[in-house]
């Protein structure tokens, strides 16, 4: 097929390359000069792996371009994909005015039939408004698709080429066809429904994974009170299909473009037509207190955190990204120096972002781990690199002040702690470096 994809921030230019990828034509619309110059030049402006040479590769086979010509990609497409961003509101409730921007355009010069996809997460509802607002501006006929996209950043590409279920919302039957042809490779799950079910499938699925992980975040709170170990409760739970494995790391509390702007969104969605969603706000509450258990954990150890020196692992919201969007190390950070407590913060990739959004003087900026580490009072770790698990605690020691660690995500295990002189605080373990052997041995028989 002819593809426009217009937006190209992470739906927008995962999507258009993988629909490249499968063959299909496909021109992304930016109406950002400098952004659309950088991706004709072979630069993809986010972080995400494996996009670049995919994208790459489509452009030097000729299936995939870039344009800030809106009118003439419209034109040559036999489908738009509209994938620009509804940011949060201050209310909460998503901001449609790109997409309403974009549909009026598209409207003003499509010159035949088009198939107009919506795959911005948007309110139950919005697809009929961009119908209206397309109608507004032409005669000529046309059909709405609400196809919501469930890509994970730093899985992107996987996501959305080998998609556990591809959703489509059509409210004309005859358009069905197309659709399945084109996702049909993707996978066996194509969910057919109409447009409301669809775009509700997508905050749904959204904000029942942030429930799993604030109601795993409260039963680690409830371990560490009663002495058990969360990360063994979560396996014993994760054998049972009905609840499966996934989404239940407790840690400190989900954060990035997605989960807090939805889960937001879908109570608004709920309050608008007078339902009170009381279990998601209290997912959203839940989520917001629980990164500051790391600040109490810091009291807890070293009594004042004034003019103490606290080393920070991980500023993005989670591993394999340089996104910082809603991320928990900018309240961490901000009341460590609200409380007196000097920063040494290291990212291997999202400082950059990080300092775009928060600095401070009282934040240094760290080049390595252990540079983070160097003399401090405590090192907090808030981001599952990989890179963290594998460093030498023993070494780490001896470049701190004091052997204190927080472990916001539950990365080392009972030996590497057992033997390291650290102070140890993780989620949800209380009795971490007391766990023996065989009862971990026993409690793997399934
Ligand atoms: C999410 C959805 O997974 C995806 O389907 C949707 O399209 C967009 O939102 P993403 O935001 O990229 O994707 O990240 P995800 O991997 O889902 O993690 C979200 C947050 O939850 C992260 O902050 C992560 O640290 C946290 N998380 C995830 C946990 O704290 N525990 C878990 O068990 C899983």
């Amino acid at each position: 097929m002819r593809i426009a994809v217009i937006g190209t921030g992470y739906v927008g230019l995962v999507s258009g390359v993988c629909f490249s990828e499968i063959g299909n034509h496909v021109v992304c619309v930016d109406n950002d000069s400098s952004k659309v110059e950088l991706l004709r030049n072979g630069e993809i402006p986010i972080y995400e792996p494996g996009l670049q040479e995919l994208a790459q590769h489509n452009v030097a086979a000729g299936k995939l371009s870039f344009t800030t010509d809106i009118g003439e990609a419209v034109r040559n497409s036999e489908m738009i994909i509209i994938a620009v961003g509804t940011p949060s509101l201050p209310n909460g409730e998503a901001n449609l005015s790109y997409i309403e921007q974009v549909a009026k355009e598209i409207g003003s010069v499509m010159d035949e039939y088009k198939i107009v996809v919506t795959k911005s997460t948007v309110p139950v509802g919005t697809n009929y408004k961009v119908k209206e607002w397309i109608s507004e501006l032409t005669d000529h006929p046309f059909d709405i698709v609400s196809i919501p996209e469930f890509l994970r950043e730093g899985t992107a590409i996987k996501d959305t080429l080998f998609p556990d279920r591809v959703v489509i919302g059509v409210d004309n039957p005859k358009v069905i066809e197309t659709l399945v042809n084109l996702h049909k490779s993707l996978t066996d799950h194509i969910v057919i429904t109409d447009i409301r079910s669809s775009e509700m499938i997508k905050y749904a699925s959204n904000a029942f994974l942030a429930t799993k992980i604030s109601f795993i975040n409260e039963i680690a709170n409830i371990c560490e009170k009663v002495g058990a170990d969360v990360t063994k409760v979560a396996e014993g739970m994760g054998y049972d299909k009905r609840i499966g494995p996934s989404f239940l790391q407790a840690g400190i509390g989900y954060g990035g473009s997605c989960f807090p702007k939805d889960t937001e969104a879908l109570i608004q969605i709920a309050g608008n037509v007078d339902y009170e969603f009381k279990l998601l706000k209290s997912v959203v509450e839940v989520n917001k207190d629980q990164r500051f258990n790391v600040i109490h954990k810091l009291e807890d150890a070293l009594g004042t955190l004034n003019g103490q020196r606290i080393g920070v692992w991980g500023l993005a919201f989670k591993p394999n990204t340089d996104d910082v969007r809603d991320a928990p190390a900018i309240d961490i950070i901000s009341t460590l120096i609200k409380k007196g407590a000097y920063v040494q913060a290291y990212d291997p990739i999202a400082v950059d972002n990080f300092r775009n959004i928060f600095d401070a003087p009282e934040i240094e900026w760290s080049k390595s781990a252990l540079e983070a580490a160097k003399d401090c009072d405590a090192i907090c770790l808030l981001t599952e690199w990989s890179e963290f698990a594998v460093i030498e605690l023993v070494e780490l020691a001896s470049v701190m002040k004091q052997s204190i660690m927080i472990d916001g995500r539950n990365v080392y295990g009972s030996e590497e702690i057992a033997s390291s002189p650290f102070r140890y605080y993780s989620v949800g373990r209380p009795n971490l470096s007391t766990i023996v052997d065989d009862i971990r041995e026993t409690s793997v028989l399934h």
